[in-house]
């Protein structure tokens, strides 16, 4: 793949998306093309939400993450794959602060977020999502999705001292759980528990909930896994909507036909590190060879493992 290519497509992607418009200038410059034909992991982007510089996650003698530099790229969406214990999850702990590296770190919005504990993250607005969890299926479905509004005022101590601006954002709470449940066709469900929620339903629960704090960036742990084909391409639809909104999306699949659906970068890892990266459709095409190059001879991934 040629990097001109690679960076002007790049850029078309971009600019389909309509609110959206970063600077792009370097994109013409050719010392600049060069540069990313030449280096296919590793690429520097236009305008980067995250940079990952020498990141190492050990544990005992296993490097699980060795990532030397990588850059996810503002307003699209990112696919993270490759094989069983590429290091694909631990990379996500590391981005949202879930685990630490023993070396190395992670840029957000340019700031290094490594001293940044998760919550202070979400804050700031790197959010992943949350799979329901047992106790969480006891909550209502509205109140579920109060819970992702979580670190806005209001909360603990400001609640009880200014009870009267706790219950206007209480109210902006409860109206933007509505609208976003009404996007994703729960709204119906808002009062039931979170545990009469079918499969899919939950999955587009935890996205919904995600999307309360209205972030900046959001990871997605294989969103569609054990969902059935009519709430995937639902689900799907809402995760391609959100760069249009502006937000970053950064996701792990282990089913490919989704990963070549909506991503519009894709990086691979095996090992720890990143082996490739490129436009989803480059690396599409180049899929045989990634195949080979994994040595898994059944596709990059390995579907059997996650299945519900
Ligand atoms: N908490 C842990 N303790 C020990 N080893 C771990 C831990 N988490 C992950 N690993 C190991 O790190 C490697 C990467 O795992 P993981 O990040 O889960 O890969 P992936 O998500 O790509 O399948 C694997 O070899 C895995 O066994
Ligand atoms: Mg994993």
């Amino acid at each position: 793949m040629s990097g001109s290519n690679l960076a002007s497509r790049l850029w078309d992607r971009i600019r389909r998306r309509d609110d959206f418009e970063p600077d792009l200038g370097w994109v013409l410059d050719d010392s600049r093309r060069k540069w990313m034909a030449e280096h296919t992991s590793g690429v520097t982007k236009p305008d980067p939400a995250l940079v990952i510089k020498n990141l190492r996650r050990t544990f005992g003698g296993l490097t699980a993450v060795d990532v030397d530099h990588l850059e996810i790229q503002r307003g699209v969406i990112t696919a993270l794959i490759g094989p069983n214990g590429a290091g694909k999850t631990t990379l996500f702990n590391l981005l949202t602060g879930f685990d630490r590296p023993d070396s190395g770190s992670v840029l957000f919005d340019g700031r290094d977020i490594e001293r940044m504990r998760s919550h202070v993250r979400a804050r700031k607005g790197l959010v992943r999502t949350f799979q329901l969890t047992k106790a969480l299926t006891k909550l209502s479905v509205l109140e579920n999705m109060k819970l992702g509004a979580k670190g806005q005022v209001g909360e603990g101590f400001a609640r009880s001292l200014v009870p009267p601006l706790w219950r206007v954002q209480e109210r902006a709470i409860e109206k933007r759980a509505m609208e976003l449940l009404e996007r994703f066709s729960l709204a119906h469900m808002a009062s039931e528990y979170a545990g009469t929620l079918s499969g899919g339903q939950r999955k587009l629960l935890e996205m919904a909930r995600a999307l309360m704090s209205r972030p900046a960036v959001v990871m997605l742990d294989e969103p569609v896994a054990g969902v059935n084909p009519a709430l995937t391409q639902s689900l799907l639809e809402h995760v391609r909507e959100l760069p249009i909104e502006g937000m970053t999306v950064i996701f792990v699949e282990h089913d490919m036909d989704v990963v070549w659906d909506i991503s519009d970068w894709v990086v691979v890892m095996a090992e720890g590190r990143v082996i490739a990266e490129g436009l989803a459709e480059d690396i599409g095409k180049n899929r045989a060879v990634i195949d080979a190059y994994l040595g898994s001879g059944q596709g990059i991934e390995n579907p059997e493992e996650e299945a519900p």
